[in-house]
């Protein structure tokens, strides 16, 4: 087996050789580690158990680690609590997996995780590769309870679970990772607990510059709404002048459309955006809007209908438009019912589609047609152009 990996290992190196990316290459997870901390604060077993945790620089408050905590660790919380209550910053990487602990608190002291590269590699202990920051399995586990922690420098943060009901990380501020790498920062979630939910902070501070991936269609928003320091969280309800926030879907209709001026400095939506009855001529009053979450797998994250005169609209801050992901194609956005000329040109359409990045199965539908089944203005003008061309052609003949 050992062989096995080794060959296979091997076979990465050599192939490695051919591709030019920093991304492919394999790297010795201990020479990051040394590079980092002096020897007293380093702790270069894998994994932490019983026998190895004697040696963890227990006086450190910056420790550069490999920290794996599995099914075979053996220390009981008491201890685990004992040997991280100096550790602010860990720089490596964090692995808990398969444990029987009901949160992650012994862990609650941790300040910040700044992680090593994608590709690092224990030569010394069976050539494991090393995580980034990784909670999986660990099916009695309720929260992550890692209280102090504001910011991950990772690129992947992923947690497992059947049974957390919540993170309990309030303090989350920042998600970064300072390595070239390609493509953005994935924090996946796979959560099977119906009961799940994540607060409107710990959202935000995930979206703001990571890709959220929800791969079971469950979580919703912790009530109430985390409090913001700068602004001001309202609802559908309680509109006024300075919302920054909106908690739950943003509903505007016929009772509350004289409103909307007081809706420029919304940020962020968690919750759907509909308008719907209204006789706006233009949605062009959320200029500020950026983030739009909607943790629900049936509703859209944006549903635009029965506006006569709306002709226009302008999101010029957006960037994030989701709703809980689904396996097939799911509709991030709909327009329906609304001024003829937004499903008379598909550049309407488009617009939007393009602006969001949306993938082929992040759906967006005007008057039930995807942007590649709208007419297009432009073929339209030629067409006509052609006709009128034509007909001076024969009146020339
Ligand atoms: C850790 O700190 C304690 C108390 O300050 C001290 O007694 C102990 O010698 C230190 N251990 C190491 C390994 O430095
Ligand atoms: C978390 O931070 C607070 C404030 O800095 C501190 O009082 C508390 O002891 C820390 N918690 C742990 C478990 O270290
Ligand atoms: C986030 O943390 C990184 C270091 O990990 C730092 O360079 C960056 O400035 C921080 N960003 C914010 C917005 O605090
Ligand atoms: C909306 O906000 C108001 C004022 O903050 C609050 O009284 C009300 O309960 C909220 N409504 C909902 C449905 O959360
Ligand atoms: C829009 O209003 C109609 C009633 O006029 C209602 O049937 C429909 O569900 C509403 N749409 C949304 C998205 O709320
Ligand atoms: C929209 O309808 C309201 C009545 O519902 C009316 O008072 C208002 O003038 C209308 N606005 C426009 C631009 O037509
Ligand atoms: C829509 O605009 C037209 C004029 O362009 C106006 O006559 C009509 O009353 C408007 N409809 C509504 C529902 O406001
Ligand atoms: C619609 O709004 C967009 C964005 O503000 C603007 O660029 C465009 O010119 C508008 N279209 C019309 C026909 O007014
Ligand atoms: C869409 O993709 C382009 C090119 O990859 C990128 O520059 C832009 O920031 C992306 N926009 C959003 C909203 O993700």
């Amino acid at each position: 087996m050992l062989k096995t990996i080794f060959t296979f290992h091997l076979l990465i190196a050599i192939s490695n050789c051919d591709t030019t990316g920093p991304f492919d290459t394999e790297e010795d997870a201990e020479i990051f580690l040394n590079e980092r901390c002096g020897p007293p604060c380093i702790f270069s077993y894998y994994p932490l158990n019983l026998e190895t945790f004697t040696w963890f620089p227990k006086n450190c408050t910056t420790v550069c680690a490999d920290i794996a905590i599995n099914s075979r660790c053996d220390l009981s919380e008491d201890q685990l609590v004992a040997t991280f209550q100096n550790m602010k910053h860990l720089i490596g990487s964090l692995l808990v997996q398969q444990t029987d602990f009901t949160s992650g608190k012994f862990l609650a002291g941790l300040e910040t995780i700044e992680c090593g590269g994608e590709n690092r590699v224990r030569r010394n202990t069976d050539y494991i590769s090393v995580s980034q920051f990784r909670w999986i399995y660990n099916d009695e586990m309720l929260e992550l309870g890692l209280t102090n922690l504001t910011t991950i420098g990772c690129r992947n943060f992923e947690i497992s679970s059947g049974s957390l009901t919540n993170l309990n990380v309030p303090n989350l501020k920042n998600i970064s990772y300072s390595l070239p790498t390609e493509g953005k920062i994935s924090v996946t979630l796979r959560i099977q607990n119906d009961d799940f939910c994540l607060t409107s902070g710990e959202l935000l501070s995930i979206i703001e510059t990571s890709v959220l991936e929800f791969q079971e269609p469950k979580g919703k928003y912790c009530e109430p709404a985390s409090a913001v320091e700068n602004g001001k969280v309202c609802n559908s309800t309680s509109l006024t002048d300075g919302c920054t926030q909106i908690f739950g879907s943003l509903v505007i209709g016929p009772d509350n459309k004289q409103f909307v001026s007081h809706l420029k400095k919304v940020e962020v939506i968690f919750g759907g955006l509909v308008v719907n009855n209204t006789n706006l001529t233009n949605i062009d009053f959320l200029e500020s809007l950026k983030y739009i979450y909607h943790l629900d797998k049936k509703a859209p994250a944006i549903q635009i209908e029965n506006n006569p005169n709306l002709s226009n609209f302008s999101f010029p801050s957006l960037v994030v438009a989701q709703t809980l992901q689904q396996v097939v194609a799911n509709t991030k956005i709909i327009f329906s019912n609304n001024n003829n000329i937004l499903s008379s040109d598909s550049s309407y359409c488009f617009r939007l589609k393009n602006m969001l990045n949306l993938t082929e199965r992040e759906r967006i539908y005007f008057d039930g047609k995807q942007c590649e089944n709208l007419p297009t203005k432009s073929t339209k003008s030629l067409a006509f152009e052609s006709f009128i061309f034509a007909i001076l052609i024969i009146k020339l003949l």
